[in-house]
């Protein structure tokens, strides 16, 4: 069975990354799919410590959840980071994440070579930025991702999301993440 990772990266519980991330496990599984939310919050996930392990072994030298999510998502068919943005960016426990991605290549090994079967969506829930000046965080996050041979993306912003209930009331933005769930399966 296909099976999707759901990375939720809002340090708020029951907010709008929390929303999405249960709509596209309820439409991935509707699809005859598996789908795996990794709260980040709820996570063992330590820092990269930079301490050049993974250039000269298999993967990080730190055992926690965070690696236990990396080795997943090289076999998963699929994956989607779910975040709100804070100051222009991704949370700065999202970031401790994708720090930790640096263990997915060395030079012995090289790197994953994308394969566009595998799919990456980003979905970011912000308040009063515009779309434009978040979507870069989209190319961020899936420069990331890439190392893990995800090969295709899309990014969807969703502004105006500042109140903890917002995505449940929008309609557009329900049917957006239905739309990137079928995307992610077809
Ligand atoms: C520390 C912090 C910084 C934020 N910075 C921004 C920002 O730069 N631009 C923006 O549009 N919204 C910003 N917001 C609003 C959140 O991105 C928005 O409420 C988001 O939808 C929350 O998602 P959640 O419900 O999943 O936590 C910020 C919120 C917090 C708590």
């Amino acid at each position: 069975m296909k099976k999707y990772i759901l990375i939720a990266g809002s340090p708020r519980q029951d907010g709008n990354s929390d929303r999405v991330c249960e709509m596209l496990r309820e439409q991935i599984e509707a699809r005859g799919c598996e789908a795996e939310i990794f709260r980040i919050e709820d996570k063992k996930v330590n820092r990269c410590m930079a301490c050049n392990y993974c250039k000269s072994h298999d993967g990080c030298v730190q055992k926690d959840d965070a690696a236990a999510l990396m080795q997943e998502l090289t076999e998963a068919a699929g994956a989607v980071f779910v975040a709100p943005i804070y100051f222009g960016s991704i949370p700065g426990t999202c970031k401790v994440l994708t720090d930790r991605f640096y263990s997915l290549f060395n030079p012995q090994k090289g790197k994953a070579e994308p394969d566009p079967a595998r799919r990456l969506g980003v979905i970011l829930t912000c308040g009063g930025s515009p779309e434009e000046a978040v979507r870069p965080v989209g190319e961020f996050v899936n420069v990331c991702f890439a190392l893990a041979g995800f090969g295709d993306h899309k990014t969807l912003v969703f502004p105006g999301q500042n109140d903890k209930d917002a995505f449940t009331g929008n309609e557009e933005y329900q049917k957006q993440t239905k739309e990137l769930a079928a995307w992610l399966t077809e």
